[in-house]
């Protein structure tokens, strides 16, 4: 649907891996790779490892972005960052309502919308996760929890502001797992999802909305996945530490089927 009018975004999660010093290595290591990409490149890395991501792609087509944010601008929230710190740094993206964050960290949909709309006031793009778990799909409620969670986390969001918004659909049973979902079932969702955002929105919107998928995708499996009409790019958690892999999803992503 109307794929040339959204650009590729493929997006690295590193999650919580990489020391300063292994986080510049990985960066010169994708410098080279990264500057033959036409796609939007962004790598989203541990806060301890933002100043040194910003430092290494000045000047290069990497755009950096961290892994969440808190929805309060300051305050008595220990071992929290709010969005004005991340923005002031710099820092272009940030990954909101991950699986991780509301498997472990009790993040739930109403958390997750305030901090899409801190992030949103402080000037950053936000990668907003969402995704079913597998007893979910098994029931067949998928694109109600997908929904929901789209729904819910987009409340009180401009459409002025959606321009800053991506959707990563990423399936819990996928993440980790090596277990990708197929492209059609990729696809699928990425499309159900478009569809909510045509209905709280518009379908201009949608046509122009970026939607990835994420979840054991790779360097084998992306092209695939990438050229579906409705997914418009990856987010990587695995295959996003190593160069070489990394740089095929690159490809992918620029040679993307419009
Ligand atoms: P993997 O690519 O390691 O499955 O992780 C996906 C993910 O959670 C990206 O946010």
């Amino acid at each position: 649907m109307n794929k040339d009018l959204r650009k590729v975004v493929i997006a690295g999660n590193w999650k919580m891996n990489k020391t300063r010093p292994e986080a510049k290595a990985l960066i010169e290591e994708l410098k080279p790779v990264a500057a033959k990409a036409t796609c939007d490149v962004v790598i989203c890395v541990p806060f301890t490892n933002l100043e040194t991501a910003l430092d290494a792609t000045k000047g290069t087509n990497i755009k950096v972005g961290a892994q969440n944010c808190h929805f309060e601008k300051s305050g008595a929230f220990t071992g929290e960052v709010s969005a004005d710190m991340l923005a002031e740094m710099g820092v272009e993206y940030v990954v909101l309502g991950h699986s991780e964050r509301r498997q472990y960290f009790g993040e739930t949909d109403v958390t997750v919308n305030k901090r899409v709309k801190a992030a949103l006031a402080a000037g950053l793009k936000v990668i907003l996760c969402v995704g079913e778990l597998l007893e979910q799909r098994e029931q067949g409620v998928t694109e109600e929890i997908v929904g929901m969670q789209t729904k819910i986390a987009l409340q009180g969001v401009t459409d002025e502001e959606l321009k800053n918004v991506i959707i990563a659909y990423e399936p819990v049973w996928a993440i980790g797992t090596g277990k990708t979902a197929t492209a059609e079932q990729a696809n699928e969702v990425c499309k159900y999802i478009r569809s909510v955002i045509a209905d709280l929105y518009s379908m201009a919107d949608a046509c122009e909305f970026v939607i990835q998928y994420g979840g054991s995708m790779n360097a084998k499996n992306a092209e695939e996945l990438i050229n579906q009409p409705d997914v418009d790019g990856g987010l990587i958690g695995g295959a996003s530490l190593k160069a070489a892999d990394f740089g095929v999803i690159l490809e992918a992503g620029s040679n993307c089927i419009a």
